[in-house]
């Protein structure tokens, strides 16, 4: 039976942050994350140590997105979580944990998709955000996905493309570790960028037919640079951060919008909206508002904190599949690979 007023706890533990939200139906009452710091100092997520992260962290993740949303779990309507894509280890506790608790208040269980809540997480009804129109097309780049996706309906989508090697994020990540930036790099790429030259240096764009992505090779290229301009000036990197910055980051975003490009063509649709960690990049928030004015596409950034993974993505799909009486029973078990639209 639904109520006015739905209150769904979601459950977020696919990588490296540990994310527990309130819902009031579409509403966010609370968004809580705790980012894993000890993946820093290694330069990149230790699986080992991010499940060993979650299980400390859970409890006082989900008792503080209580607290802030002033609910008791008593009131819970429902539990969602993060089935999978993700790390097998990670999405165990948080699987887990959910499991426990619905079958202790004897409320529903609702797995997610995390890759459907990136794309529906601009449904999450904020006043600094507007949802696209359906049908449109989602692009979701960050530290572990890049895919575009057709979207017809909240649960009707199709994978368009991905990339066949490294996430945008990672190539931004690892651009920045051969530089000597500190991970993650991506933020520090797109901070120098913008006081560099983008046509500065030129790397190769990788040759992949139709939709799908592909960035080990640019990694490489940009290695081999690197090397080669050390060895005549050792201060080659420092001297010129902002132009590499600047050069690796016009790369990235040329491969990214060509694609996009290709997929408006090809479906005819021009409503385009973006998530994931990356989709803060400067960058391609500018080269999507140029595409705007110069292409007439219509397109959708959410807010930051949404973006990034997080739980309250999650649980607006909690949401949507909780109204469709779309429930999980207990011998649900996490998933590392999970398709968009498998089961
Ligand atoms: O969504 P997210 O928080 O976690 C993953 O699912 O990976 O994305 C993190 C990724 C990292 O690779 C990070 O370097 C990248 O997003 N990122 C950026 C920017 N902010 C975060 N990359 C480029 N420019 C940024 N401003
Ligand atoms: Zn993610």
């Amino acid at each position: 039976m639904t109520n006015s007023k739905n209150y769904i706890l979601a459950i977020e533990s696919s990588c490296d942050d540990t994310s527990a939200a309130i819902l009031c139906n579409t509403k966010v009452l609370s968004n809580v994350v705790a980012t894993q710091e000890i993946h820093k100092q290694y330069g990149g997520v230790v699986p080992e140590l991010a499940s060993r992260a979650h299980q400390q962290n859970i409890v006082p993740v989900v008792h503080q997105a209580l607290a802030k949303a002033n609910i008791d779990k008593k009131q819970l309507s429902a539990i969602a979580f993060t089935r999978g894509p993700g790390l097998m280890g990670s999405l165990l506790v948080g699987t887990s944990f959910a499991k426990s608790l619905a079958l202790g208040l004897n409320i529903p269980l609702i797995e997610v998709n995390h890759m459907e809540a990136h794309i529906l997480a601009h449904f999450i009804d904020d006043e600094k955000q507007t949802a696209p129109k359906f049908p449109f097309l989602a692009m979701t780049i960050s530290g572990g996905h890049t895919q575009i996706v057709k979207v017809t309906d909240y649960f009707t989508m199709e994978v368009l493309g991905e990339t066949l090697d490294d996430a945008v994020g990672e190539a931004f990540d690892k651009s920045a570790k051969l530089m000597g930036l500190p991970y993650p790099g991506g933020p520090l790429v797109d901070k120098y960028a913008q006081q560099g030259n983008p046509l500065a240096f030129d790397f190769p764009k990788p040759k992949v037919d139709g939709l799908n992505f592909s960035f080990s090779g640019l990694k490489t290229s940009i290695l081999y640079f690197l090397q080669r301009e050390t060895q005549k000036n050792p201060e080659f990197v420092s001297e010129n951060i902002n132009d590499i910055c600047a050069s690796v980051q016009y790369t990235i975003l040329e491969i990214l919008m060509e694609k996009l490009k290709i997929a408006v063509e090809q479906t005819g649709i021009t409503q385009v909206a973006i998530g994931g960690g990356v989709a803060a990049n400067s960058g391609i928030r500018k080269r999507l508002k140029e595409a705007e004015e110069t292409l007439g596409w219509k397109t959708y950034i959410p807010k930051f904190e949404y973006c990034t993974d997080n739980a309250a993505m999650i649980g607006i799909v909690g949401y949507l599949k909780f109204m469709k009486g779309n429930f999980s029973n207990q011998s649900v078990a996490a998933k590392a690979r999970y398709a968009i639209g498998s089961n």
